[in-house]
């Protein structure tokens, strides 16, 4: 049921329109109890008030009746909020499976953009419409938050670990993009553009950005240059192997086990003693200080690249699956 609400910014995403739906719930509801609870106040003032000096109130006897009913109808209406709210929240943020990721950066006082397949933007990101689209983000400073008035998302970027947020363009055009964390003396001009376009026209615009690699490709070449494969070839007894690792369930030193998703693989590179998988040494050191926001992106970017090894190949030689 599209509907456009006067004074709110486009709909433009899969989400706005179940967005919108809630605030008018929140908004009408609060006006109706609102009006309700002053009109009362105004016709009980006046059909109760005293009408000589000597009158004193009548004796009011309780009734559970009453009491029953004001409790009960504020209860179902606030849970019926509660499970609405909860539904859209649980819809806004778990991204599908299947979502195409882009990387943001965040830093005083500018947006850094980068597509999977390399391209690189400042303060504007290029989407296809239609496309469900995760955005994995930090900062490489302060607190900043990333917000699409015309998608109805918006969510912190922070520094030292990932946040996510989804969405599906579902109008091609050009949307505000800004930062809704004061930040810092220039907060208020760290705004963008998503611009949002047809599938054929956003390829075309792809083929027209120079670049060098793939963000996997570039993290590969981060990865050969630090020497991780020295340590972490499949079948080493020194390091964990790393293909297939990402978003699988890793059992630690200590017992207990982790997802291996975005976050967990950055604090391994920078904190490696934080989570020390079961079975081996601490023995890596931290690359805290020696890598880049980006280069940490294009890292994990290479590391999700590298397809699950299968039986064959865990028993094949370690350089036949990490090329
Ligand atoms: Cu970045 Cu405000």
């Amino acid at each position: 049921m599209p509907f456009r609400l006067p004074f709110f910014p486009e709909q433009a995403s899969s989400f706005a329109h179940e967005v919108d739906a809630l605030t008018l719930w929140l908004v009408g509801m609060a006006a109706f109890f609102t009006v309700l609870i002053a009109a009362l106040v105004l016709v009980f003032a006046l059909k109760y008030r005293r009408r000589s000096p000597d009158q004193v109130g009548t004796r009011f006897d309780e009734s559970p009746l009453l009491e029953i009913v004001w409790t009960v109808i504020p209860l179902v209406v606030v849970l019926f909020t509660f499970a609405w709210g909860a539904k859209v929240y649980f819809r806004l943020y778990r991204p599908p499976a299947g979502a195409v990721e882009y990387h943001v950066t965040g830093k005083q006082w500018m947006w850094k953009t980068q597509h999977p397949t390399g391209q690189r933007e400042l303060n504007e990101l290029h989407l296809p419409v239609g496309q469900p689209t995760k955005l994995l983000m930090t900062s490489e400073d302060v607190i900043h938050s990333f917000f699409v008035p015309a998608f109805r998302v918006k969510a912190d970027v922070l520094p030292g670990r990932y946040t996510t947020m989804w969405f599906t363009p579902t109008k091609p055009g050009r949307y505000h993009l800004f930062c809704t964390e004061y930040c810092g003396a220039e907060h208020s001009r760290m705004i963008g553009w998503i611009t949002v376009q047809e599938p054929e026209e956003y390829q075309r615009w792809l083929a027209s950005v120079p670049v060098a690699a793939t963000l996997a490709e570039q993290g590969a070449g981060v990865f050969a240059r630090l020497g991780c494969r020295e340590c972490h070839a499949a079948g080493s007894e020194a390091a964990p192997a790393l293909a297939g690792l990402y978003g699988r369930e890793v059992l630690l030193a200590s017992g207990a086990s982790v997802r291996a998703d975005e976050n967990y693989l950055r604090e391994s590179l920078l904190d490696p003693e934080a989570k020390v998988v079961a079975g081996f040494d601490a023995a890596m050191s931290t690359y805290r200080g020696q890598l880049s926001e980006e280069e940490i992106l294009a890292l994990i970017g290479y590391l999700k690249s590298l397809p699950a090894p299968s039986t064959a190949d865990v028993a094949a030689p370690a350089e036949s699956v990490m090329r």
